[in-house]
């Protein structure tokens, strides 16, 4: 047994392997209509589908593409599996490819996404190298579990671009961090790892009962302990406060691990399993939204969504649920553009190209693709990995204090511990170059204003303040023993798009990120590595690596960097921004309410809407998206808030479930009109009657 290993957390091991328990149960139909369709049971969808149901006088309906997960249950939950036991080759990942990356030596780069409720784990093969990699995608069931938080001034920055529009308050980070807080419940390291890993954090910063549970791995390696002291010889600090708004500096970030059992804390865990059968409330798995459906009837110049058009079977027979109120999509980056393209919302050029009949004119749908391109250097090492214990056999490859473990340790470095005393000289030869790489549009003046408007934000406000535009990382899970260290690129001034290029909805949207269009963005990033192989060589780290593999000693010159980043940059998988939330005179989709422009009752409530790129992981921004849309959402219907959570931490759960369900109870008797009588169970798979196959190999996920 290596040392740290001990027996007391066999407990939390034997919860792991036994679980078969789903608070999930299968129940016959769905009704005809529901006040809320949220199109996405992912991150978000699980998130507003909680809130929005807290309250009895409203029925929600949950429709998601993916299944629920359950087959693979065991390697959503581990942590260490996130990279161990990869999801990329299931069906819970929808396995997008971006069109072929003119910067970036033509390449079509992999952006696996999470298809199953509560969205994908991480970890993947290059189909194209047969190159294993470990990453740490968004979608909180398959993602590497990073609970990483922007800074005050990047949020604020987004905030000052909705000048006075109503509800732009909302989005200050003031607003913004008591929404993160909401969703968190945070535990400290324990003792052990504290000692190890040289943690540092400041309770205050964190949340106390909020649905989703957030601690540090039981089990950790003396190098991540290194990795603070190289930065720190290196001239960045280890800082407790990087999240309450200073996101700035090197530490051991939370993960989203739930300590009472060490499992994945996500949004199905902390947001659906946990809740009473509300009886307003359904979650229809397997059911792939292929449109809105538009009432023409309404004399108003803002379209109205009646319904809600899906598919369980590849699109051959198509249903609809009748909307009372609103649709809010929760689709992600990709899959909202795409929504409200096939459903004739977006720009006429691409609707007309794809063959589909025009609902509503909006330039900005797909637009403003932003996204953290990343690369790693690779060292062997004298030491145990995490990946040398898992591939090697080694006998603890199956101790459940090992498999808490999952990479955390990052730094954010600014542009001034990046260019010293020339920061200035960057910032204005940024500012200089954005008119140059404008997006390539037909509409000059709201898409390219909105580029215009994003780029010089994050040129003239967020380069030169204290908040990353680099992110480093610390990476031992690496299949052959190796230890990575990766710099990954925060606020591209590259923009992208995503469109669609047919008008069946089942066809993949298309994906063109415009990697390295603007060269500013490989300058950073190439800063950004040279940072990474920096802390390398810097003692302590540099003891435990034997020999640079990756790009090796024959990467030397800036150029010679450069064109290895065009040929091995990739994802972080944090893309953002293609519905943004802007003015719609700069190509914004949805106002600061969340709101659709030229449409009536449909909102956007997940990464899309996040208007600039952030220097965070997705993950605690997305919950605070989702949390924020919610009040939004419920205080327009003139909905007082719950006095008491109806989510709670982790040992409270049943007794505030039961007191919620108490009080439900009392609101129904005096008169709901959501009108379904407690009879019919809340969680649905419809899977299971409209297509029998599905029942057999559980819940449809091979569809
Ligand atoms: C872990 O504990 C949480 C409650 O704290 C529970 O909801 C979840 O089902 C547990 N997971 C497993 C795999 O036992
Ligand atoms: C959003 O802004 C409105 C108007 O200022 C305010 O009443 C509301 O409390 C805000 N909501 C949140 C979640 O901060
Ligand atoms: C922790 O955060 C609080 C609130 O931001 C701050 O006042 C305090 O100084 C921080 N503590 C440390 C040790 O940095
Ligand atoms: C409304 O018009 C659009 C565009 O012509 C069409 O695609 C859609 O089916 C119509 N909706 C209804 C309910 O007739
Ligand atoms: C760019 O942003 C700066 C600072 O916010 C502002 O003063 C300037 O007018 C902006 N320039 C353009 C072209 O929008
Ligand atoms: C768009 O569809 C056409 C016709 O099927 C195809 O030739 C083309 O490659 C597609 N373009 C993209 C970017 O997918
Ligand atoms: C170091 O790594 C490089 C690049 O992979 C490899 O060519 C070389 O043989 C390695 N050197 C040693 C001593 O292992
Ligand atoms: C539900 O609706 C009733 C009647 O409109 C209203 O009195 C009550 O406050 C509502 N309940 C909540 C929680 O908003």
């Amino acid at each position: 047994m290596r040392p740290g290993l001990s027996a007391t957390h066999i407990v939390g091991a034997s919860l792991i392997a036994s679980h078969l328990a789903s608070a999930l149960s299968p129940c016959t139909e769905i009704d005809d209509s529901y006040d809320f369709v949220i199109v996405g049971g992912g991150q978000a969808g699980l998130v507003l589908g909680g809130r929005l149901s807290e309250d009895k006088n409203h029925t929600v309906l949950v429709l998601e593409s993916g299944g629920n997960g359950d087959e693979y249950r065991k390697r959503i939950d581990t942590p260490a599996y996130s990279y161990f036991d990869s999801l990329w080759t299931t069906p819970l990942n929808w396995d997008f490819y971006t069109v072929a990356q003119p910067n970036a030596d033509d390449r079509e780069i992999n952006w696996p996404r999470g298809k199953v409720l509560g969205g994908l784990h991480k970890c993947h093969i290059l189909k194209n190298k047969q190159q294993k990699i470990n990453r740490y995608i968004g979608s909180s069931a398959i993602n590497g579990l990073y609970m990483t938080r922007p800074g005050e001034d990047e949020v604020n920055a987004w905030k000052e671009m909705l000048g006075d529009m109503d509800g732009a308050d909302n989005w200050s980070w003031d607003s913004f961090y008591a929404a993160l807080k909401k969703s968190e419940t945070f535990t400290p390291p324990t003792d052990d790892v504290v000692d190890e890993a040289g943690i540092v954090w400041n309770a205050s910063h964190h949340g106390t009962d909020g649905p989703i549970h957030t601690t540090y791995p039981d089990y950790t390696f003396p190098e991540v302990g290194d990795w603070l002291t190289s930065l720190q010889s290196m001239g960045i600090d280890t800082s407790a406060n990087m999240y309450g708004g200073e996101n700035l500096g090197a530490d051991v970030s939370t993960s989203c691990i739930n300590p009472s059992n060490w499992t994945r804390s996500y949004s199905r865990s902390g947001y659906l399993d946990p809740l009473p059968d509300r009886g307003n409330y359904d979650v229809l798995a397997n059911a792939h939204v292929t449109r809105l459906v538009f009432d023409n009837a309404t004399s108003s110049d803002k379209k109205t969504a009646s319904a809600v058009e899906y598919t369980t079977d590849s699109g051959s027979t198509k249903m609809t649920v009748k909307v009372k109120k609103e649709v809010i999509l929760a689709g992600g980056t990709i899959g909202s553009p795409a929504v409200l393209l096939y459903s004739g919302v977006g720009p006429k050029d691409v609707l007309s190209e794809a063959g589909v009949g025009l609902v509503s004119e909006l330039p900005g749908v797909g637009q403003h693709l932003q996204d953290h391109l990343s690369a790693t250097v690779k060292w062997s090492t004298n030491v145990d990995t995490a990946g040398s214990i898992f591939y090697d056999g080694d006998k603890d490859k199956n101790n459940p204090k090992f498999l808490t473990y999952i990479d955390s340790a990052v730094a954010y470095v600014d542009a001034k511990t990046i260019y010293g005393s020339e920061v200035d000289e960057y910032k204005s030869k940024f500012l200089a170059s954005i008119d140059q790489y404008v997006p390539k549009t037909t509409y000059d003046d709201g898409v390219v204003a909105g580029y215009k408007a994003i780029c010089n934000t994050t040129a003239s406000k967020i380069f030169n303040s204290p908040t990353g535009q680099i992110e480093i990382l610390f990476m031992n899970s690496d299949a052959n023993g190796d230890i990575g260290i990766t710099a990954a690129l925060q606020h591209p001034l590259s923009h992208g798009r995503i469109y669609i290029n047919s008008s069946n909805p089942m066809d993949f949207p298309v994906i063109d990120p415009n990697y390295f269009d603007n060269p500013a963005d490989s300058e950073i990033l190439l800063a950004g590595i040279k940072l990474a192989r920096q802390v390398g060589e810097t003692s302590p780290m540099s003891k435990s690596l034997t020999n640079e593999t990756s790009p090796g000693s024959i990467v030397q010159s800036d150029d010679d960097w450069v064109a290895w980043l065009r040929k091995e940059a990739s994802t972080e998988f944090h893309p953002s921004s293609s519905c943004a939330m802007l003015p719609e005179e700069q190509g914004g989709v949805v106002d600061a309410n969340l709101r659709v422009y030229g449409l009536a009752n449909v909102r956007v409530a997940d990464a899309s809407i996040i208007p600039i790129s952030l220097s965070t992981h997705l993950m605690s921004s997305t919950y605070g998206v989702a949390e924020q849309a919610s009040d939004i959402i419920r205080q327009y219907y003139n909905l007082p808030s719950e006095p008491e959570p109806a989510f709670s931490g982790s040992s409270s759960t049943a007794s505030s479930s039961a007191a919620t369900a108490k009080k439900s109870g009392t609101a129904k008797s005096n008169g709901s009109p959501a009108g379904n009588g407690g009879a019919a169970l809340s969680l649905v798979w419809i899977s299971l009657v409209l297509v029998s196959v599905h029942a057999v190999v559980g819940f449809g996920l091979y569809i």
